[in-house]
């Protein structure tokens, strides 16, 4: 008999049917009720075996974690919390669990142990939801872009360049690190590597889109970029996911836009989606917050914070207009901000956390930034100080997104890599778009864990990607 998946047999209309289930036991109580769950869903199915009929020895090896398979009749539940149940007829024991020694109990494990038992987390009713939703949403990406007529383009992850001209590149060579090949001026020789130049993992698929987008008019990618910053934050990954749409003949203004839609968009198909992963995160949520004082807690639900982005038009600030708030503010004037706040510096999360969380009280788009705290292909204002670029910042998470209209210009471009100290020879074939039909464009990056911890309450970016990479860290 085939395989029934649970998430399917929980309304009444299968009443009576014959079925086989199979997945992990949650729970077995009364020598009678077992609850299963086989990942479709968050819901367990309540499986009830025959108390009399059924062996100690089967009962025993009933415990949390082992895997069984069950053949029954779905029967109306006379339990509560559910519609359905399965009154098993036949029941096998297809992997044991021993409780002595499998971590995962049905107890209230903490973010930290569950870290280090990331390759069992998913056995929980928290990663279970997480990664539904985490589904959920690079689908709705997807249906996002390609309704509005986007193309996506894999853009390589072994590359040459550094786009965001951070230096904070992961190396890829053959070369043997202990003996390395070197130049007579004593440097390592990569015309030996395997790509005959110094190569690395990307940090952005961005250079490569815009050469895209100046043919396609509109592409995205959606692909993993690696970053060796050696940031320790609950915001930080050195491998996340990021979506990069690039747009022709599109501006700041239209860049904005495109931002908006795409997250209400987003937004709303989970909504609609994942209301019972989004329900379950939503109490976790709650009762997390139960420990912390009140003012730090979340006065709205999770699922009616996400209903309101989706209902409420963003808010726009320059960033100079954000100094001068930042400035007028309270925490500034009691000087309880970490950091200086003064136009040319780039503001620190405790900053973006003002302005959305307590000034703005929702997402808030940031305009215009001084050119010098941004990268070398963001498009020079009039004024000669500022870029047009663009951070969308959603409460609790701080930078969600980061854009700008991208320089089109040649010389102007030119004069910003001598600025950046890039080498014209790096980027002849970036610069070749501007030489050859160069047209305004504009596009952005949304990080993809950080919208998975927005949607889902999330607090630590470990806990929305499988098997996070970090500092002194890539167990599994
Ligand atoms: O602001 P960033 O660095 O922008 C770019 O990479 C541009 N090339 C994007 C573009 O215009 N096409 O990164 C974009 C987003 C950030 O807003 C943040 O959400 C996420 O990527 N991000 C990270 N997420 C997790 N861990 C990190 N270390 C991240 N660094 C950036
Ligand atoms: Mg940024």
């Amino acid at each position: 008999m085939q395989r029934e998946r649970i998430v399917n047999l929980r309304d009444e209309a299968h009443i009576g049917k014959d079925v086989r289930v199979q997945g992990w036991v949650r729970t077995f109580r009364n020598d009678q009720f077992i609850a299963v769950n086989d990942g479709s869903c968050l819901g367990n199915l309540q499986l009830v075996i025959d108390r009399e009929a059924t062996s100690d020895d089967l009962k025993k090896r009933l415990t949390t974690g082992a895997a069984i398979s069950a053949v029954g009749v779905l029967e109306a539940s006379q339990g509560q919390g559910q519609a359905t149940e399965l009154r098993v007829a036949e029941l096998q024991i297809l992997g044991d669990a021993d409780p002595e020694s499998f971590p995962i109990q049905m107890k209230r494990h903490s973010m930290e142990f569950l870290r280090e038992k990331a390759h069992l987390r998913f056995r929980t009713s928290t990663f279970g939801a997480v990664f539904r939703v985490r589904h959920a949403l690079n689908f709705a990406v997807h249906k996002f872009f390609t309704d509005e007529g986007f193309f996506q383009m894999h853009t390589p992850i072994i590359t040459g360049s550094d786009a965001e001209g951070a230096g904070e590149m992961f190396q890829v060579t053959t070369l043997d690190v202990a003996n390395a090949p070197k130049t007579p001026e004593g440097e390592v020789d990569y015309s030996n590597d395997f790509f005959g130049k110094m190569s690395n993992l990307t940090v952005s698929g961005q250079l490569e889109a815009e050469l895209a987008a100046m043919a396609l008019g509109q592409v995205y990618t959606f692909g993993p970029t690696f970053r060796a910053e050696n940031s320790n934050t609950s915001r930080h990954l050195a491998e996340f996911w990021m979506i990069e749409p690039e747009v022709a003949f599109a501006d700041l203004g239209d860049n904005m836009k495109l931002a908006e839609r795409c997250l209400k968009s987003v937004l709303r198909d989970v909504l609609g989606q994942c209301d019972e992963d989004l329900t379950f995160l939503e109490n976790r949520e709650r009762d997390t917050e139960k420990q912390l004082p009140q003012d730090q807690r979340h006065d709205v639900p999770l699922r009616q914070r996400l209903q309101a982005v989706v209902d409420a038009p963003f808010i726009h600030v320059t960033y100079t207009e954000a100094i001068d708030l930042l400035q007028r503010s309270k925490p500034y004037k009691k000087k309880k901000f970490k950091y200086p706040v003064e136009w040319g510096v780039d503001l620190q999360s405790e900053h973006e956390r003002w302005l959305v969380e307590k000034h703005f009280n929702g997402p808030v788009i940031i305009t215009d930034y001084p050119a010098s705290i941004k990268a070398f292909y963001m498009r020079q204002n009039d004024d000669g100080k500022t870029v047009a670029a663009m951070d969308v910042l959603v409460p609790g998470i701080g930078e969600i997104i980061g854009g700008s209209q991208r320089e089109e210009r040649l010389e102007n471009l030119k004069a910003k890599c001598a600025e950046f100290n890039i080498p014209e020879e790096h980027v002849w074939w970036y610069l070749d778009t501007r030489r050859f039909g160069s047209a305004k464009h504009a596009g952005f990056g949304m990080g993809f864990e950080r919208l998975v911890m927005y949607v889902t309450g999330m607090t630590n970016i470990r806990d929305v990607i499988p098997f996070p990479r970090t500092p002194q860290n890539a167990e599994f």
